[in-house]
C-alpha cells in the first residue's frame, strides 16, 4: 500500500449461497482511495454496491480477496481489532441510518467519541457542533424514531463524520432527502473533504452527488469498471 493510499482492495470476491445455488455477487473487485479523494460506485439495484460497502469497511468478510485500511489487513486481524480500526479511521453512513432507537440524536451522534474515551462533555461539543452543521440543532433530544426520513439521514451522516475520520463509506447519503437537504450534504461532505482531507466512498444513484466526485465506477455483473 503506497503512503497515500488510505483504504485498497485488492480481487475481492463476495458470493452468497442459497441453498444449492451460488451468487456470485463480486468478482475481482480492485479499488484504491488515496488521501483526500473522492470517488463514487453507482450501478443497478442488486449489483452489489452496499456488499461492497460492507467488506471495506470489515462489516462483512469477503469470499476472497483482501481489504487494507491505512495499513492493516483486515482479514487478519481480530474482532476487537478490527472495531478500533473502524472507529478510528472509517465512518459509515448506512443505506438505512441504523441509529439507535433509544437513544437522542445528541447521543446517537456523540457515540462514536465516548467509544474512544473521550470526556462526555467534549464529545457532547463536538456532537452540537455537527448536528448544527447538519441543521439539526433544534432536534437534539429527538429519538430517531421522532425524526422525519431526511432528519434521521442528517443525524446518520453527523454520526459517521464526527470523528473525523480518514475515508467515510456512504451507502445512498442522499437517498432518502429532499434537494435541499441533497445539496446541505453535499456540501458537507466537501467541506470536510478539503479542510481535512477525509476520502470518500459513495455509492449513489444521485448523478449530482456523483458526478461531484473524482472518479465514478459502476458495479456491473459483480465486476467494477471506471465510468469516467
Ligand atoms: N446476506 C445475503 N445473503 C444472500 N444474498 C445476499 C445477501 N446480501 C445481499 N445479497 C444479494 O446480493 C446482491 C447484492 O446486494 P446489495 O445489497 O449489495 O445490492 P445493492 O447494489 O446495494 O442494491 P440497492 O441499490 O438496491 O441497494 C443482491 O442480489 C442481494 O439479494
Ligand atoms: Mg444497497
Amino acid at each position: 500500500m503506497q503512503p497515500t493510499t488510505v483504504l485498497e482492495c485488492c480481487e475481492l470476491s463476495k458470493s452468497f449461497r442459497q441453498g444449492k445455488e451460488r451468487l456470485d455477487v463480486l468478482r475481482n473487485v480492485n479499488l484504491q482511495v488515496k488521501r483526500g479523494e473522492r470517488l463514487s460506485v453507482i450501478g443497478s439495484s442488486g449489483s452489489g454496491k452496499s456488499t461492497l460497502l460492507h467488506l471495506l469497511g470489515g462489516l462483512d468478510t469477503p469470499t476472497s480477496g483482501s481489504v487494507w485500511v491505512i495499513n492493516q489487513k483486515l482479514n487478519c486481524m481480530n474482532d476487537t481489532d478490527r472495531g478500533k480500526l473502524r472507529n478510528r479511521s472509517l465512518g459509515f453512513i448506512y443505506q438505512f441510518h441504523h441509529l439507535l432507537p433509544e437513544f437522542t440524536v445528541l447521543e446517537n451522534v456523540s457515540m462514536p467519541i465516548l467509544i474512544r474515551g473521550n470526556e462526555p462533555d467534549h464529545a457532547r461539543e463536538l456532537a452540537i457542533t455537527m448536528l448544527d452543521k447538519v441543521g439539526l440543532c433544534q432536534r437534539l433530544q429527538h429519538k430517531p424514531g421522532e425524526l422525519s426520513g431526511g432528519e434521521r439521514q442528517r443525524a446518520a451522516v453527523a454520526r459517521a463524520l464526527i470523528t473525523g475520520p480518514a475515508c467515510v463509506l456512504a451507502d445512498e447519503p442522499t437517498g432518502n432527502l429532499d434537494r435541499y437537504s441533497a445539496k446541505h450534504v453535499l456540501e458537507l461532505i466537501l467541506e470536510l473533504n478539503r479542510d481535512l482531507e477525509t476520502s470518500f466512498v459513495i455509492v449513489t444513484h444521485d448523478l449530482e452527488l456523483a458526478s461531484s466526485t473524482e472518479a465514478m465506477w459502476r458495479l456491473v455483473d459483480g465486476v467494477l469498471v471506471r465510468e469516467n
